[in-house]
């Protein structure tokens, strides 16, 4: 694995072209608690009531509970805990040649606090992976109400086993609380909040920006990291694909999110009933495309409100960026 230069964060830079800065950290932690003390669902889309959330949350329990009457419940357990490891390999011809072959391990929607049991499976799957980058796109918690170290503290059994060369970034999700990025931090993870940072390889480099949710704590300022990163190879972690479009119109080549959990709950075949999608829904599980923009939507490690996979396992996936010769 090829060594990498020191990198560097655009968000402590002062002033020149390379600025970047999107409101403090003060600003965006008073913002985001905020819109948890109200309880304000932001997208897109505007201001949306939270009532369709816990709808949807008695749907999935009664779901549940249905599932438990004609023997199901343990079916799907079993395979909430039957997660794998994927490959997945993507092309760009303007990747500068020195990432050539640059691996993300990408883990999403872990959600630890909602099936415990899965740590110690991850973790054995896990073990041993050498990868250049970790990048983590949100949803580590789970149940609103329960603490944050009934997920961070799993983690750190998940993630004893990689040997990252580079850095861990990572993004929250609509599940994860103000406090989920300081305890994010103290697991050794950088939490992009709206900002971009450069990683170096000798005079090349690659441009990756991490936003804060985008399906329920939307600010304009989202949108403003994404236009105003710098020139040159891009990559966006966001925790949902919801905009993918607004990425592309800006030039990135590779969206990387997760947010659906690939439906969870499938149909045969692996066609999910539910992305929670509200934008761009082609973008739901998989890899897609958005003009000239290369997306992956992870089927996320963990489970929602209720801890079962119907025709759809959970992965961890390693994504390796490979320069294509373009004709
Ligand atoms: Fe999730």
């Amino acid at each position: 694995m090829a060594a990498v230069e020191p990198t560097e964060d655009l968000s402590r830079m002062d002033g020149g072209a390379n600025s970047y800065a999107r409101g403090s950290r003060q600003a965006w932690e008073e913002k985001r608690r905020s819109m948890e003390r109200q309880n304000i669902h932001s997208g897109l889309d505007g201001l949306r009531s939270a009532w369709r959330g816990r709808a949807f949350s008695s749907v999935v329990r009664l779901f549940g509970l249905g599932t438990r009457l004609v023997g199901a419940y343990q079916r799907g357990k079993r395979n909430a805990l039957k997660i794998r490891l994927v490959d997945v390999s993507l092309s760009f011809p303007d990747l500068p040649p020195s990432f050539d072959g640059y691996r993300i391990l990408h883990l999403s929607d872990t959600h630890l606090d909602c099936l415990p049991e899965l740590a110690p499976i991850a973790a054995h799957l896990l073990a041993g992976l050498e990868v250049d980058l970790m990048a983590l796109t949100g949803d580590v918690h789970g149940h609103h109400r329960a603490p944050i170290l009934a997920s961070t503290a799993p983690y750190r059994e998940l993630l004893e086993g990689i040997q990252v060369s580079d850095r861990r970034l990572a993004v929250l999700g609509n599940h994860d609380p103000t406090d989920m990025a300081g305890a994010l931090e103290n697991l050794g993870f950088e939490v992009l909040l709206n900002r971009s940072i450069i990683l170096k390889r000798g005079v090349e480099r690659i441009v990756v920006t991490g936003l804060d949710d985008v399906h329920r704590f939307f600010t304009p300022d989202a949108l403003g990291a994404l236009l105003e990163a710098p020139e040159g190879f891009r990559i966006a972690l966001v925790h949902s694909a919801e905009v993918a479009d607004h990425a592309a119109a800006a030039g990135y080549a590779l969206y990387i999110s997760g947010h659906t959990h690939g439906g969870q709950i499938c149909l045969p075949g692996g066609r999910p009933i539910v992305t929670h999608l509200r934008r761009c829904r082609h973008a739901g599980v998989g890899t897609w495309n958005e003009g000239s923009m290369i997306g992956y939507t992870s089927r996320g490690l963990g489970v929602g409100d209720v801890p079962l996979r119907f025709n759809c396992r959970g992965e961890v996936s390693v994504i390796t960026l490979r320069r294509s010769i373009s004709q």
